[in-house]
């Protein structure tokens, strides 16, 4: 079933230089397409939307302040099951839980800094989509 995911390479993965490590893993899965690519520095009230169903948890403020701290790859990733093949590239939230291989088990660090968001279902990918690419097809 072809998909689209929403992955944001959030701004540690930036300033660590790890654009090109983690890009370079997405587009050697095979059947995976890049449909949109940018560098970006988020704003408030993108990630206010982005994050909507968060607001209020310990963790809300703390995560926008690290996700304004400085620019942030946005992309829409397309392919055969690429909601749940994002998930298990990137690995589960917390790094030290992440199993070598995934990208936050090779070098995520701190559960706020965990380097990549990417889409949780089909109904969250494309409202996230459409958020941060509003006129993506
Ligand atoms: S939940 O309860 O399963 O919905 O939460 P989870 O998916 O684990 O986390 C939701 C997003 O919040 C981020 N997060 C944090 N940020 C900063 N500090 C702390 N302690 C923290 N805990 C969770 C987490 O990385 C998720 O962000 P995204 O961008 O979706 O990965």
């Amino acid at each position: 079933m072809s998909q689209r995911t929403l992955v944001l390479l959030k701004p540690d993965a930036v300033r660590r230089g790890l654009i090109g490590e983690i890009v370079g893993r997405i587009e050697r899965k095979a059947g995976w397409t890049i449909s949109a690519l940018e560098l970006r520095t988020l704003d408030r009230e993108t990630l206010e939307q982005h994050y909507a169903e968060h607001v209020g948890r310990p963790f809300y403020e703390p995560l926008l302040e690290f996700m304004t701290s400085g620019p942030a790859v946005v992309m829409v990733v397309e392919g055969e099951r690429v909601i749940e093949g994002m998930r298990a590239l990137a690995g589960p939230t917390d790094p030290i839980a992440a199993a070598p291989g995934s990208i936050r088990g090779d070098f995520g660090t701190i559960v706020r800094e965990n380097l990549i968001h990417a889409s949780d279902s089909e109904e969250s990918s494309e409202r996230e989509v459409k958020i941060f690419f509003p006129a993506h097809s």
